[in-house]
């Protein structure tokens, strides 16, 4: 019997295009170019699966073009990258790789919060520049973590990694808003708080979102929502670009309405705002959140399993829309 053909839409680890290859017939994008639209529906003319990131878009004009495509496996955990819906109506199952980044992106959430507070990179540009000349006394003075109030959006896995580390860790005062309230066991453990949206942006000194990207979350923080804020606070984003209204962040951030900010994702990236990059009191950084190198190998090998037990099972190791299951 022929094998199963399958697509790897971007460069991925050598030794997982090397198991891929025992089970299936692979074609790979190892010069990693990122192909248009039209370009990866021609990509995946014929194939029976894919192997996708978060930068490959499954919708419902993809799925038309190649009537046999079985499986998209995400690299990643967010995936609004596919139009789950279209892939159901079409038997299409898609999966993705939750677990195996949580505690590498809470790490990163917990950088990039410590960078923005203790202004890391805007002072080592100022190093870097030749600018200092003698020490100060408010040379770069930013905010406490350990104490201070951390506020969280989106109080999922990656959410409760974050929470412990500033309880546990730093001793902080934690307080999240989520869609449903935590059990009692796991908010103990995380020692934090359920408030509303509206008293977790008054409250938080540090606020960090870490929720999916949907329709619904569009634009969580806007203007008005930066104006909730207190002037002293910082904005953590690593969660999905379009969370937040960069263009009402950067204004905001301009104006000193609220301290600082640290991005890790863009609306539209990976292009940046113009505005941010003009405005000093912000770290960004190239959506690398779940970039260690032992994590990078567990999600690319979890995407690669789940197309092996979906071909030799008929099942998904990690399912999205597990209905679709049986009916293939
Ligand atoms: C990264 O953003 C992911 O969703 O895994």
């Amino acid at each position: 019997m022929s094998k199963p053909r399958i697509l790897v839409a971007r460069a991925v680890f050598p030794e997982v295009i090397e198991r891929l290859t025992q089970h299936f017939e692979v074609e790979s994008n190892q010069a990693d170019v990122v192909w248009s639209k039209a370009e990866l529906t021609e990509h995946l003319r014929g194939k029976d699966g894919a192997f996708t990131t978060g930068s490959d878009r499954v919708d419902a004009e993809v799925l038309a073009a190649c009537p046999q495509l079985k499986i998209c496996a995400n690299m990643a955990v967010g995936y609004n990258n596919f139009d789950l819906d279209a892939m159901t109506a079409r038997g299409v199952l898609g999966t993705n790789t939750p677990d195996v980044l949580t505690e590498t992106t809470a790490d990163f959430g917990f950088a990039l919060l410590m960078a923005t507070a203790r202004r890391i990179t805007e002072s080592e540009h100022y190093l870097r520049a030749g600018q200092w000349t003698k020490w100060s006394y408010d040379m770069f003075a930013g905010s406490d973590i350990h104490g201070a109030t951390l506020g969280i959006l989106g109080m999922g896995r990656i959410g409760q990694g974050i929470a412990r580390r500033g309880a546990h860790g730093f001793g902080m005062n934690v307080i999240y808003h989520n869609r449903s309230r935590l059990d009692a066991a796991t908010e103990a453990d995380c020692k934090a708080r359920y408030v509303g949206k509206e008293e977790l942006l008054k409250m938080a000194d540090h606020l960090v979102l870490v929720l999916p990207y949907s329709a619904a979350s569009h634009h969580t923080i806007g203007a008005a929502e930066l104006a909730q804020m207190k002037p002293t606070a910082t904005l953590v984003n690593i969660a999905r670009g379009g969370i937040v209204d960069d263009a009402a962040l950067a204004a905001a951030l301009r104006d000193k309405r609220i301290a600082a900010a640290g991005l890790d994702v863009f609306e539209g990236e990976p292009a940046v705002h113009p505005d941010l990059l003009t405005v000093p009191n912000v770290v960004l950084t190239p959506h690398i959140a779940s970039a260690s190198v032992p994590t990078r190998q567990a999600m690319a090998n979890l995407a690669a399993d789940n197309l092996i037990e979906f071909f030799t099972k008929n099942k998904g190791l990690t399912p999205l829309n597990p209905q679709v299951l049986g009916k293939t």
